[in-house]
This record gives C-alpha cells, sequence and structure tokens, in this order.
C-alpha cells in the first residue's frame, strides 16, 4: 500500500474515491454539508467507526468521536477494512489535526490505512486480491493551517515504517506452526539482520548447552523441531541508551504433559508473538535510524509431549543457577525467559531490558482482550510504559502491581522456585514475580515485562487490528525508544 503526501487542494487530486471523517458528529462542517440530508437519510450520524459510502458522489463517510488517537486509528483502519474487497484502487483524504501543528494525528492516520487493509491469504488458494493500492493525503487540511510539506512527509514515512513492521510481525505471527519453528524464526532474523546490517547471532542446540540453558532445553526437549537462541542487534554510533528485548518465541505450545484442552490449544501458534514483535521492533528502529541501541533477544522453542517430554514434578536447573520445579508444563513461557533474561543480562548492559510475552490467560482474564499488562519492579518506569503506549502508539497497556504476599505463593518444597502459583487468583502477577526472580539486583529498576496474551491475537477485528494476529508490543515498544530519543540519558 502507498500512502503519499500531495501538497494540492483536495478537489485537484484524481483519486476513486474521497475519505471524509465525520468528526464529532458535525454534519455541517464544510467537508460534510452538502451531503448531510443524503447521509441521514440512510442512517449516518457520524457515530465512532460508522460508515456510509456514497457511491454515487465518490464520498465514504467515517465517524471519528474526536480527533484523539484511538479515534482516528478506529476510523481511517475500519473505513480501510470496509473499502478493501471494493473496485477502488486509490482514496484522497484530507489532513486531520488533534490539536494545532499536531504530525502525530498524520502518522496515526497513516499507520491505520496500512494497518487496515492487512490481509493474511497466503494459505487461501483462491484469495481475493484487495484492489486499494494508493492513499493520497492532502495538504488541505479539516481545521487549522495546512502541514509544512517537510513535517507531513516526515510524519507519513515514520508512519509507514512502523505499520509495514506491524504487519510483518501479524505475517510471521499468522503462519502456522507447521510452516513456522524455531530454525525458521532463526532464518527470519538472518534475513532481516542481512536486510538492516544488524548483528546476528544464532545458537543451535548444542550452543544453547554449552550456555547452561538447561531450563530452556527441558521444555524444547519432546519437539521434533530443535530449539534455537537468537541475538540481534542494532549499533547506532552514538546512542542514547541500551535497551534489551526479550521475546518469548513458544513456535507452538501444546502444554506439554499439562496438555491444553483442544479449544485452548487451538489458536497456540499465537505463543510466538512476543519473539515475532522482537524482530519487527529491530526492523523498525533500524528502519527509523533511532540513535538507541537495541538488542533482540529470542528463545523459539516448541512445548510438544513424547517420551522424553520434562514432566511435572522436574526440577530443572537455569542457567542462573536457580532451580524450579515444574508443577505445570503449561507454564512454559516463564521457564524460557528465565534463561533468556540471565543470558540477555550476561550478554548485554543495559539501560532498559523489557520482556514481551504472550504469559498468561490471567492477564486477558484482569484486563480484557485489548490491553497489554505492564509489569516490574520499577513502578515509575512501568507507568511511563503505559503512558506513552496509551498516548499516541495505538496500542492499550495497564499497570499491574507486583506484591509480597503474591511472591510467597510462588514457593517450593523441594526447589528454589516453583513455575506455578498456589492460587489461581492474580495469575499474570504471579507470572510476572516469576520472571523477576530472575533479573539481577543491579537491574531490577531497569526491567518491565509486557504480558501481550490478550492483544497478540484476536478472532474479531477491532481498532486497527484484523482478525487473528495484530503484532502487539511492536508500536508501544517502538514508541518508548522514541522517546528516549528525545530526552538525553545518562
Ligand atoms: N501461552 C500460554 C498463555 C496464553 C493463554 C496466551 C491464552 C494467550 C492466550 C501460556 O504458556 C500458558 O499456558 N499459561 C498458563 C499458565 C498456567 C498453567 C499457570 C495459563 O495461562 O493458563
Ligand atoms: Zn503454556
Ligand atoms: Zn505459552
Amino acid at each position: 500500500m502507498k500512502v503519499k503526501y500531495i501538497e494540492e487542494q483536495i478537489e485537484n487530486i484524481k483519486a476513486d474515491i474521497e475519505l471524509i471523517v465525520v468528526v464529532n458528529k458535525d454534519l455541517d462542517h464544510t467537508f460534510v454539508k452538502d451531503y448531510k440530508d443524503r447521509l441521514k437519510e440512510i442512517g449516518f450520524e457520524g457515530a465512532q467507526a460508522q460508515v456510509a459510502l456514497l457511491s454515487e458522489s465518490k464520498k465514504l463517510f467515517v465517524g471519528a468521536n474526536s480527533l484523539k488517537n484511538l479515534d482516528i486509528r478506529d476510523a481511517i483502519a475500519t473505513a480501510t477494512r470496509y473499502i478493501l474487497d471494493k473496485s477502488y484502487k486509490s482514496i484522497k483524504v484530507a489532513t486531520y489535526q488533534n490539536y494545532e501543528g499536531c504530525s502525530f494525528t498524520l502518522r496515526a492516520m497513516t499507520e491505520a490505512f496500512i494497518l487496515g487493509a492487512y490481509q493474511f491469504n497466503r494459505y487461501k488458494s483462491k484469495a481475493k486480491k484487495a484492489k486499494l493500492k494508493e492513499i493520497l493525503i492532502s495538504k488541505t487540511s479539516y481545521q487549522y493551517k495546512p502541514f509544512d510539506k517537510d513535517v507531513a512527509n516526515r510524519a507519513i514515512k515514520k508512519g509507514k515504517k512502523v505499520a509495514n513492521s506491524v504487519n510483518f510481525v501479524r505475517n510471521i505471527v499468522n503462519t502456522p506452526p507447521n510452516d513456522f519453528y524455531p530454525k525458521i524464526m532463526a532464518r527470519v532474523a538472518k534475513d532481516i539482520a542481512k536486510e538492516h546490517n544488524l548483528e546476528c547471532e544464532i545458537l543451535d542446540k548444542k550452543a544453547i548447552e554449552q550456555e547452561n540453558m538447561h531450563a530452556l532445553l527441558a521444555v524444547s526437549r519432546a519437539s521434533s523441531k530443535k530449539p534455537k537462541v537468537i541475538h540481534l542487534a542494532y549499533k547506532p554510533k552514538n546512542p542514547k541508551a541500551v535497551v534489551s528485548i526479550v521475546g518469548k518465541g513458544l513456535t507452538y505450545d501444546s502444554g506439554g504433559l499439562s496438555l491444553k484442552p483442544s479449544e485452548h490449544m487451538l489458536t497456540m501458534k499465537l505463543d510466538k508473538s512476543g519473539a515475532s514483535a522482537v524482530l519487527g521492533i529491530l526492523k523498525a528502529v533500524s528502519e527509523l535510524n533511532l540513535d538507541v541501541e537495541v538488542h533482540g533477544f529470542i528463545g523459539a522453542v516448541e512445548n510438544m509431549i513424547g517420551g522424553n517430554a520434562y514432566k511435572p514434578d522436574d526440577v530443572l536447573k537455569t542457567k542462573s543457577g536457580k532451580t524450579i520445579e515444574v508443577k505445570n508444563t503449561d507454564a512454559e513461557g516463564r521457564i524460557v525467559l528465565a534463561d533468556m533474561l540471565t543470558f540477555a543480562q550476561e550478554r548485554v548492559e543495559a539501560d532498559y531490558i523489557f520482556d514481551i510475552a504472550t504469559l498468561t490467560g490471567a492477564c486477558v482474564v484482569a484486563l480484557g482482550q485489548y490491553t497489554t499488562g505492564v509489569m516490574g519492579n520499577n513502578e515509575e518506569l512501568a507507568q511511563k510504559m503505559v503512558e506513552y503506549t496509551n498516548q499516541s502508539s495505538g496500542e492499550l497497556a495497564s499497570y499491574l502491581p507486583f506484591n509480597n504476599l503474591l511472591k510467597k505463593t510462588l514457593k517450593s518444597d523441594i526447589a528454589d522456585i516453583s513455575n506455578i502459583s498456589n492460587t489461581r487468583y492474580g495469575g499474570a502477577i504471579t507470572a510476572g514475580l516469576f520472571l523477576s526472580e530472575f533479573i539481577e539486583e543491579k537491574n531490577k529498576d531497569k526491567w518491565l515485562h509486557l504480558d501481550i496474551a490478550g492483544p497478540a491475537f484476536v478472532n474479531h477485528s477491532w481498532l486497527e487490528n484484523p482478525v487473528g494476529a495484530s503484532g502487539a508490543g511492536v508500536r508501544a515498544v517502538v514508541k518508548f525508544i522514541e522517546k528516549l530519543t528525545s530526552t538525553t540519558h545518562k
């Protein structure tokens, strides 16, 4: 999908259809008033994401409650999805600004067009190809004075890079597990590294053994697909900060011997979403040329069953030296991440350490399907992540606080820690507290855990996201990293 800024009044731009956003039900705005009666006739009031196509006038209308971030993203993406299977090849649209000179709105619009147009039909023999190819954004402004050309182009360019990275992640997560396993994850990482000049190290099973990552290896053991540990690094010249991001890369989670019931196993290809987001973040930050050093760490593993599977009752020795009593083999993500977090901290002295994981169903129960759970020992940092995410990234996030009472529920009689809590309450937090045990004291305040179990994969379209994989985590973390570039660090 092409998105272009045209320094022309909208009436002088040729396109198959014009998209008009009706803001706050204002049917009297100059863009809308000539069509008001016709729109009313067909029941269009301009409610949030309500769409009306007046094909005879070549106008597509969509309602937005406001020009705030999520409202405009939702409106544009919904309109794009609506028009996608029609015959229109190009859309023209005016520029909108949440406040005077706000180019975030333009970036949001760009992302919403590209994200809304996403389709995954690689596996359909007779896929209907979308006709829509081009978005032309005019200098005509809905309100306020038009953007400076350079400002507009910059915002659109950033939006394109981020949205294309998100779509790239969606493709990976949507790819079925028979075609996507640890070796493929490693191949994709290598390809990104090559294309973007990143450093890339892939550890195979033998190298992982040498690293003493026995916990990760135990989870992977019953699978015929061998595990891979991946380290990607983007190193700009004068970085303002160093960020490590660790992704849960379960290319499939059957639950292991604590087998998932069939209805829960279905969609568990999604369990590679954290790792896939790490790939997307590396792709985006390198394309955006951000002056922050970013390291991506991925533990790519399949959780399967078999005669040599790891078992409930096993005690695993982690890379850190700590022992884990396995009480449920379906709480495998935290076991893999335990070793990965140790590995990441050993390799890189980072200013920030984030892990991204589809870690718990409990997080979905707590926050709903659309919201990422943000946890950590540094509340201020966690709240910053939440604020940046909700403010402008297009994603939703909420803070889940740790406490010492819940920490006690992870006690094991025979090992240092149990891999599940002794209570089913607060499951997202107890999983976060488990991970926290593998963060070195000196790094305690630098670390955040992002549980994306809810938003990573949803069975209906929502905001800018299609049915299936959303690419959750990419925009949130890229936004955080962008914020680091505008503040001096250290
Ligand atoms: N991958 C799942 C978590 C998950 C569930 C992600 C639903 C997305 C949607 C994870 O490995 C898991 O199975 N967690 C268990 C933990 C439990 C055994 C303590 C869960 O959430 O039920
Ligand atoms: Zn599991
Ligand atoms: Zn899992």
